[in-house]
């Protein structure tokens, strides 16, 4: 579903990449993790992929589209639904405003329905008494599970997420891992997820470390 080709990214200096000539398949109904040291450019390759920076060399396909050829604003609206390392969400709004305003934006199948939103939010643990709260008053474990049901609520098959359990406990980890797993396998998306935790990422179906500004497949 999305491939890269020969793809390479850096800063300033062109003779020092982060990576380079990486050529990855990723595929429906499946999810991966992308593990690797602080600073290696993990955050960098989901921000190509996510279409909010163009690489420097080579080009990703989705469906055998370029990203260039689907315009980048377009592709951000409908194709890829994105959890940040910083949480991103609408900040003066409630959990469920934030969902029922991402439907609305991205047109998605659901766009209206709260019974749904709120399904959604429940799954995810933030309960009824949290659905109408302004965010900024929420924990950030909780912030953390409202943007990852914003993702979820959407029609786009591609997720990704920067460390979406960064900030959670042990069961909020699991309960995170479960529903991006149901992503990845009942509504057949596509999840890529970077963590730093071994745990999460043998959790996901397929494993990737990048290092030596090569990805390298663990599974
Ligand atoms: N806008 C920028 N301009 C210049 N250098 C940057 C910029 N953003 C990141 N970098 C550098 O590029 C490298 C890769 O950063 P990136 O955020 O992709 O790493 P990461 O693998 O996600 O790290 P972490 O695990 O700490 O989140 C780092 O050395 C970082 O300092
Ligand atoms: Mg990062």
């Amino acid at each position: 579903m999305l491939r890269t080709e020969g793809l390479g990214y850096w800063y300033q200096d062109k003779e020092q990449p982060l990576f380079q000539d990486i050529n990855l398949e990723f595929e429906e109904g499946q999810s991966y993790a992308i593990l690797g040291h602080s600073g290696t450019g993990k955050t960098t390759f989901l921000s190509l992929i996510a279409g909010l920076d163009k690489p420097r060399e080579g080009d990703i396909f989705l469906n055998d589209r370029s990203l260039k050829q689907i315009g980048l604003t377009n592709y951000r609206r409908h194709d890829v639904a994105i959890v940040f390392q910083a949480y991103n969400l609408f900040n003066y709004m409630s959990p469920l405003n934030n969902l029922l305003t991402a439907m609305a934006i991205t047109n998605a199948r659901h766009a209206g329905d709260r019974g749904y939103a709120q399904r959604v939010l429940n799954d995810l643990g933030i309960g009824d008494e949290l659905l109408t709260r302004n965010v900024q008053r929420l924990s950030g474990g909780q912030q953390q599970r409202v943007a990852i049901a914003r993702t979820m609520c959407c029609d786009a098959k591609l997720v990704v997420a920067d460390e979406p359990t960064g900030n959670l406990d042990e069961d909020n980890t699991k309960e995170v891992i479960d529903q991006f797993q149901r992503i990845a396998h009942d509504q057949q998306k596509c999840v890529i997820i970077v963590t730093h935790e071994p745990d999460v990422a043998a959790r996901c179906d397929h494993q990737y470390r990048l290092e030596n500004k090569q990805f390298v497949q663990l599974d």
